[in-house]
């Protein structure tokens, strides 16, 4: 009878899509466990200490009730990159019991602002996502904002005027990723190349931003140009077929260094090179972000010069991130990932075995 009436619970709880209700059942859920085992332990008696022991081992009805409900409206599989992220999201929401509603965009805007708006229907605790580009949010995410669900951006930022239509930004700087990208190129070259650029999806804030930061270290090293340029959408197919066509065109023999806005494009680029017998990592220099386990063996194998890291494995600090906003902690407006710079001088077989993507 007693058992009964916790499954009971715990079904009704499972079947509410509101989070209040949720919280409710969950009380309810509580107060009759207590209330049942009241005459039988010692932990139901209220001391401070004791209160996590009880509300931990014998009810787990009252566990699944609380458990947290995060909505995650991912960019799709563009790159190795995105893959590792959405594993790590993925798994670390496995890890702590979150129960994750994660959403596919496949590169789509209107996706994901359907996905967002479900998120809001569904009334979860927490959405988070990754904005496929930086415009064009402040509708949907007024409406999260009046729903009173609080949106975490995690590794792409968006544009909005009203900064409190997010909770906070979880990632990396671009723009000082491209400046590192450009600054390796001009040690590496005496301030002398000519570039072609293979740019992410268009209106991305990487795109944007990691174009910002190389042309703006660039500058100042006049004998560097950018001689062609062109989107090949963070994908590795298209950065083949964009730089097949820079080989192609009348620029094509002057180019003496790539600058990829991911190593998905360089690693394209690799391939188109070698494929019309030119020389990546010698004739032509590739340089590009994000650090892949595919761009450090392309430069252990001397046809990438360099990358620079970008790390994906964001999912722990995401979930700490949910995890605070719950308990009502101050998060700070952004909070951001590290990442190093890789050449040949520090990438090595071992580096590369210990590399998780
Ligand atoms: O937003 C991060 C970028 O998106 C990564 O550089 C790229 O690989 C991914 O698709």
């Amino acid at each position: 009878m007693n058992l009964t009436m916790l499954k009971m619970m715990a079904m009704i709880s499972e079947n509410l899509g509101c989070r209040w209700s949720r919280a409710f059942v969950a009380a309810a859920t509580g107060i009759v466990c207590a209330a049942l085992c009241g005459g039988c332990e010692k932990t139901a008696v209220k001391k401070e200490g004791d209160q996590p022991k009880t509300a931990a081992a014998p009810m787990p009805a009252t566990a699944t009730a609380q458990k947290l409900v995060v909505g995650f409206a991912q960019i799709g599989a563009e790159s190795a990159w995105r893959t590792a992220n959405t594993n790590s999201i993925k798994d670390e929401a496995a890890a702590r019991g979150i129960d994750l509603r994660f959403s596919d965009a496949q590169n789509k805007q209107e996706n994901q602002i359907r996905a967002i708006r479900s998120f809001i229907q569904q009334r979860v605790d927490v959405i988070a996502f990754a904005p496929v580009v930086e415009t064009g949010w402040e509708p949907v995410l007024e409406e999260a904002k009046a729903a009173n669900i609080p949106v975490v951006l995690t590794d792409r930022e968006v544009d909005v005027q009203d900064q409190s239509l997010y909770v906070t930004f979880i990632g990396a700087d671009f723009v000082e990723e491209g400046r590192r990208a450009a600054e390796w190129l001009a040690n590496k070259t005496g301030g002398k190349a000519m570039i072609a650029e293979l740019q992410g999806t268009p209106g991305a804030a990487p795109a944007i931003d990691r174009k910002k930061g190389f042309e703006e270290a660039l500058a100042k090293h006049p004998g560097m140009k950018i001689i062609k340029s062109q989107a090949g959408d963070f994908n590795r197919a298209k950065g083949k077929e964009v730089y097949e066509s820079f080989l192609r065109s009348p620029e094509g023999p002057q180019i003496t260094a790539v600058f990829a806005h991911n190593d998905d494009m360089a690693i394209g680029a690799i391939q188109a090179m070698q494929e019309s017998g030119v020389k990546p990592g010698s004739q032509v220099l590739v340089v590009s972000i994000d650090g892949i386990r595919d761009a450090f063996q392309a430069i252990l194998d001397g046809s990438a010069n360099c990358t620079v890291e970008c790390n994906p494995l964001i999912g722990p600090l995401l979930f700490d991130t949910v995890e605070k906003i719950r308990g009502g902690e101050t998060i700070p407006k952004r909070i951001q990932t590290p990442g190093d710079v890789f050449d040949a001088g520090n990438v090595t077989a071992e580096v590369i075995k210990q590399r998780k993507y």
